[in-house]
């Protein structure tokens, strides 16, 4: 970063370079790019919104499903122009997509507009690489290798100043067989739990509000560690910091969610009322061919668990329909899982083939018009369970957090309850950053409408 910061400085005659990252995909690509965003910010780069401004632009992509990869490409594809308008542009392409063989290949071949490739395991190496770009003129491709690496120490210009995302492990060792994370982000680590105790007392004093804890699977965080802690303690451990804020994690695998977890979120106020559990089907045959480790039944009595602490918590989940094979009666155990666990949120996906997963041999059967009828049937029985469900806090008083603005005149706020549901809030701008009492008038399907009481 000094070396990057140096070139710079040697050329006084030269204008602030400017970069511009663009990010796709989940909250860990959204921490990855406040990591890349701070190491730019020490190599002397300042940030543009212009993609024909930029000196750099950073793509960071997403691998998850087909759809998303497409979008990338074909933004990717566009940026011949700006490198036409700007041949001194460098563009760099990274996250999960860099690790994927077959788009590696891809960006080789037809995207020699692209000048650095480089995997979400070698983050922390970015500006060595970059360094190479700027110095050696050619294009940089490393996409392989950094897989058991903890890279600490890294700086970070974070987005907002309410809400932080916050990697306390990396990589996914479940191997859910239609799932190319684990295939993209290696094996599972464990960042050590004084680094992550310590990172979390400095944001509740910078002000941070509310603050998420980030893995693939935050219930087996401590794997691997010298150090005995599993990850209830480590939330134990974040809850007792001093201050006014809330503690959220995501995601969390059903199979490992315990019973000491959900004890110690019920017994701090500072552990939000919320779980993200993703169930992904509700056939036992399909969960067991995707490799998930539990049973409709074990995955309905986790929620019962969760709902015997915290009776008020809400729960949120992910679920595929379409998985290769999935017949008509498996699909109806999904809807009955979907009927009986009321969901405050559902995030619903039509399955993906993605290379080198298992599931992407597996013979698929379903049409596609027929994975579209059954998307729908989906998302139409959970708009009317959320409909119930936020219709349950109309009228009610709540404490929520008022995040940032809305940009819509009638309710200029956007706040969170304690259970991550999205809230408009009628207030004062003065607000954002603070727990305000707000009155809920009414609702639809994703978001509450609310007054500052
Ligand atoms: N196809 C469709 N959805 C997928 N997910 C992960 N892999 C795939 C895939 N190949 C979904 C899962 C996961 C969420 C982040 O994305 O539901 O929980
Ligand atoms: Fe993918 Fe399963 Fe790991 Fe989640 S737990 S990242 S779905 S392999």
């Amino acid at each position: 970063m000094a070396e990057i910061r140096g070139l710079f400085a040697e050329n006084s005659q030269a204008k602030t370079p400017l970069a511009y990252v663009d990010t796709y995909g989940c909250q860990q690509n959204e921490a990855d790019s406040e990591t890349i965003r701070g190491m730019l910010d020490e190599m002397g780069y300042e940030f543009t919104a212009d993609e024909f401004a930029a000196d750099l632009i950073v793509i960071n992509t997403c691998a998850i499903r087909e759809n998303a990869e497409n979008r990338v490409l074909g933004n990717v594809g566009a940026l011949s122009h700006t490198k036409k308008a700007k041949p001194s542009q460098i563009i760099a392409f990274c996250g999960c997509l860099a690790a994927v063989p077959e788009t590696v290949e891809k960006i080789r071949r037809s995207y020699q507009q692209v000048d650095l490739v480089f995997a979400p395991n070698l983050l922390w190496m970015f500006p060595e690489l970059l360094c190479r770009v700027l110095t050696e003129k050619g294009r940089v491709f490393l996409t392989d290798g950094g897989d058991g690496a903890v890279a600490e120490g890294l700086p970070v210009k974070r987005d907002g100043t309410v809400k932080a995302w916050f990697p306390i492990m990396y990589g996914c060792d479940n191997f859910c067989s239609y799932c190319i994370v684990p295939h993209v982000r290696g094996r599972e680590r464990s960042r050590d739990s004084a680094i992550i105790v310590d990172e979390a007392r400095r944001l509740v004093a910078d002000g941070y509000k509310d603050i998420t804890l980030l893995g693939q699977n935050v219930n087996s965080y401590g794997v691997g560690l010298d150090e005995d802690i599993n990850f209830a303690g480590l939330l134990r451990r974040a809850c007792e910091i001093d201050g006014q804020f809330l503690v959220r994690f995501m995601t969390s695998h059903p199979k490992d969610a315990s019973v000491e977890l959900f004890r110690v979120m019920a017994e701090s106020e500072r552990a939000a009322r919320q779980i993200h559990l993703p169930f992904q089907s509700g056939s036992d045959r399909i969960l067991s061919v995707m490799n998930r480790g539990y049973t409709h039944e074990d995955y309905m009595a986790k929620l019962t668990q969760a709902r015997e602490f915290m009776p008020d918590i809400a729960i949120t989940s992910d679920v595929i329909v379409g998985f290769p094979g999935e017949t008509e009666a498996d699909f109806e155990d999904t809807l009955r899982l979907i009927e009986k666990a009321r969901f405050d949120g559902l995030f619903t996906f039509i399955y993906s083939r993605r290379p080198g997963t298992p599931a992407a041999d597996m013979e698929d059967t379903v049409t596609s018009e027929e994975k579209h009828r059954r998307f729908d049937r989906l998302i139409e029985l959970q708009n009317s369970i959320s409909d119930e469900q936020h219709g349950k806090h109309i009228g009610k008083t709540m404490t929520v957090l008022v995040d940032g603005e809305s940009g819509d005149a009638r309710y200029p706020l956007r706040a969170r309850t304690n259970g991550g549901r999205l809230v408009h809030l009628n207030g004062g701008l003065e607000l954002v950053g603070s727990f305000v009492e707000a009155k809920i008038t009414h609702c639809n399907s994703w978001s509450l409408f609310a007054e500052a009481v």
